[in-house]
């Protein structure tokens, strides 16, 4: 009998994020209260949800002699054990030496389809799960916004002790919070962008930070924002294999962020300060907020050398003053960015608001514009040579 092809979502690893309904251009992906399910009547393989899964719990390919309907998916717990069916269009998987045993059980993806930088390590992913997390003591728990600023933004700093929990610049964690949903079953994960360098928080100390946003009547916001000291936390991941630092000091790295976008950022201006200061690549950040009181790690980010980082604030709420965004930011700085744009080691990393998307797209359009570029052939590049990344909510 011919086997066919079934692409499938593994109930495990996905956050149920919905990304991938979103995204997917011919409606094929649904979900219920339990999971999330392809209909391989509609699936044409088209890849489009791949790239903007946050876990890769989207990456699996099954061959099988009837395609699973999505009442069969809706009921699963974890994928059926099957033949893994061929990728399209992907990178060659990481060679074994490269791997260790126990990555190689925890993920059958094989990358995301707008590859990591070229020079990016290779990252552990998905190490722990919802269903076998990794137990992490809270080491501590600061507010970052200033008392009576609008917004309520902690560092929270994981510590995983004499577990071990690899992870990049870039990768995420999920945090299962405790007990159930209002229909009694377990929390699905939250997901976190690591705020601290590959090192540590502190390193060597086998730890990390996150930073988090109270939203009002958020389970998991709430349950991170509100962490005391020693208190135990169950964390899956580490999950995200594309946007990752690259791992090259001579590469120039345009950061842009909103709020707690900022998280990976703080990772890769830590990496850069402690294991090369003086790099010849440089370091540009565009970081928009209402006000220096909302804007969290402002006075860590005031006293980093300007020969480390270009900081470039957009404020939006000044008294008296006219909103600026990053996208006026971006614009302020063409001359730079026109230097910068068209190198061969130039990333750009957007972390943050949904909405600043289109802006920022448009004032780099402009900036090429006005400088004999075409944003559009160029950004395809940069995407192409996985030198930009988005990452927004
Ligand atoms: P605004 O004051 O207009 O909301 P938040 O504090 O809600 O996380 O937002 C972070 C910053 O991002 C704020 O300064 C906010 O401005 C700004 N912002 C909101 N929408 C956009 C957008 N479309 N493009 C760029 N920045 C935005």
């Amino acid at each position: 009998m011919e086997l066919k092809r079934q692409h499938l979502i593994d109930p495990v690893v996905c956050i149920r994020c919905n990304t991938c309904e979103e995204t997917c251009p011919v409606d094929a992906i649904t979900h219920d209260g339990n999971n999330y399910v392809v209909m391989a009547e509609k699936c044409n393989f088209c890849r489009a949800c791949v790239s903007p899964c946050p876990t890769g719990a989207i990456d699996n390919w099954l061959l099988v002699d009837n395609p699973w309907s999505i009442e069969d998916q809706f009921g699963w717990e974890e994928l059926p054990l099957g033949e893994t069916g061929p990728t399209e269009s992907e990178p060659a998987p990481l060679p074994p030496e490269e791997v260790s045993d126990l990555l190689a059980a925890a993920t059958a993806t094989t990358g995301p389809r707008v590859p990591a930088p070229a020079s990016a390590t290779s990252p552990y992913v998905a190490l722990y799960s919802r269903e076998k997390p990794v137990i992490a003591r809270v080491a501590g728990n600061m507010r970052l916004t200033a008392d009576g600023a609008g917004s309520d933004i902690h560092h929270v700093v994981l510590d995983f002790q004499h577990n071990a929990f690899p992870f990049l610049e870039g990768q995420s964690i999920g945090i299962v919070p405790p007990g159930v949903d209002d229909k009694g079953r377990a929390h699905n994960i939250r997901l976190y962008s690591i705020a601290s360098p590959r090192e540590g928080e502190r390193t060597g100390f086998n730890n990390l930070a996150l930073t988090v946003k109270r939203v009002p009547g958020g389970v998991g916001s709430n349950y991170v924002c509100d962490l005391k000291k020693g208190d135990e936390v169950k964390v899956a991941g580490p999950f995200g294999q594309s946007f990752l630092m690259p791992d090259d000091p001579e590469a120039h790295i345009i950061m842009i962020c909103t709020g707690t976008g900022a998280a990976p950022f703080r990772g890769f201006t830590e990496r850069r300060r402690r294991n090369a200061a003086d790099a010849p690549g440089k370091l540009m950040l565009f970081f928009g907020a209402r006000s220096p009181e909302e804007l969290p790690y402002f006075g860590p980010l005031m006293k980093l050398p300007k020969s480390l980082i270009d900081v470039n604030l957009a404020f939006s709420r000044l008294p008296g003053q006219p909103k600026c965004y990053v996208q006026d930011k971006i614009r302020e700085r063409s001359a730079d960015l026109a230097v910068l744009l068209p190198q061969a080691k130039t990333h750009i990393y957007i972390c943050g608001l949904k909405g600043m998307e289109h802006g920022c797209d448009e004032a780099f359009a402009d900036i090429c514009r006005l400088n004999g570029m075409d944003w559009a052939s160029l950004r395809a590049t940069l995407r192409q040579e996985g030198r930009y990344h988005v990452e927004t909510y």
